[in-house]
């Protein structure tokens, strides 16, 4: 695993856009895998500001995203339809037949469904570059503790944290979701690469047992040791626990020197 350790969340979304940008750029029919939340919206709003003066072509892109809650209808202002039409793709020229998200309305068949999704990444030639964030519990997606290290792309309970951490965004409890559609663990292995990002105090001990910790499925993310091409993009408050940051760093500046194509 390759662990950039940056100033801050600016940096960080900087360092991403980067990356993200090459990619593209390297291979215009790029297929991505994204994600939402808090932590990707600098890295949208830098891709956004690429498109937006003209050196950042998303025409022949594929998109999929990680995951989607049960039960919110996409225009749902919380649901992960809206965020990614508001934040990304009604800014960029990414064409609408190539975005996929989970459907998060559906009323039932949901593994047949599930199947479909995994399918439809297979028959896309299967993801370039998935960008992760990290929960305080280490889950990605929404792989909560204990999710199978070679889950698929299914229906999963939102575990008690994740909940608490929804609580401030709906106005009423009865309207929270109980579960989501997400890419599985073992999906999120298949891919070719990985950019998790993560920045502030509240990530540090899950991001350090990501990293440092022994591969477990208390940690979901942990299994990202296993990815043969993995890049942890993180702020110092978010690296504040591990043991070996001066390693770290030191592995980047070789990076530099050897595999400049992995650093933005
Ligand atoms: P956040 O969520 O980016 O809003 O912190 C990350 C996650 O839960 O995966």
């Amino acid at each position: 695993m390759l662990v950039v350790i940056k100033k801050n969340y600016e940096e960080v979304s900087r360092e991403a856009a980067g990356i993200v940008a090459a990619a593209v750029r390297a291979k215009p029919e790029i297929v991505l895998g994204l994600a939402t939340g808090g932590t990707p919206l600098g890295l949208y709003k830098e891709l956004v500001a690429l498109h937006q003066t003209g050196s950042l072509d998303f025409s022949r892109a594929t998109s999929f995203n990680l995951d989607e809650y049960l039960g919110l209808p996409s225009s749902h202002p919380q649901s992960f339809h809206f965020f990614m039409q508001e934040h990304l793709f009604s800014k960029i020229n990414l064409p609408a037949q190539r975005i996929h998200i989970p459907d998060g309305s559906l009323p039932g068949e949901y593994g047949e469904y599930c199947a479909r999704y995994e399918q439809c990444i297979r028959n896309s030639g299967g993801i370039d570059l998935q960008i992760l964030g990290i929960g305080r519990n280490g889950h990605i997606g929404f792989n909560e503790p204990t999710s199978s290290l070679a889950s698929r792309t299914r229906l999963k309970a939102l575990s008690r944290e994740t909940t608490e951490d929804n609580r401030q965004s709906f106005a009423n409890e009865s309207e929270m979701p109980k579960c989501a559609i997400t890419m599985g663990i073992g999906t999120i292995l298949e891919t070719r690469k990985v950019l998790l990002l993560a920045s502030g105090h509240s990530k540090a001990a899950a991001v350090a047992k990501a990293i440092e910790g022994p591969i477990t499925s208390s940690v979901s993310a942990s299994a990202l040791q296993l990815h043969p091409d993995a890049t942890f993009i993180i702020d110092e408050e978010a690296a504040h626990s591990l043991t070996q940051r001066d390693y770290y760093h030191h592995v980047v500046e070789m990076t530099k020197l050897f595999s400049r194509e992995k650093l933005s």
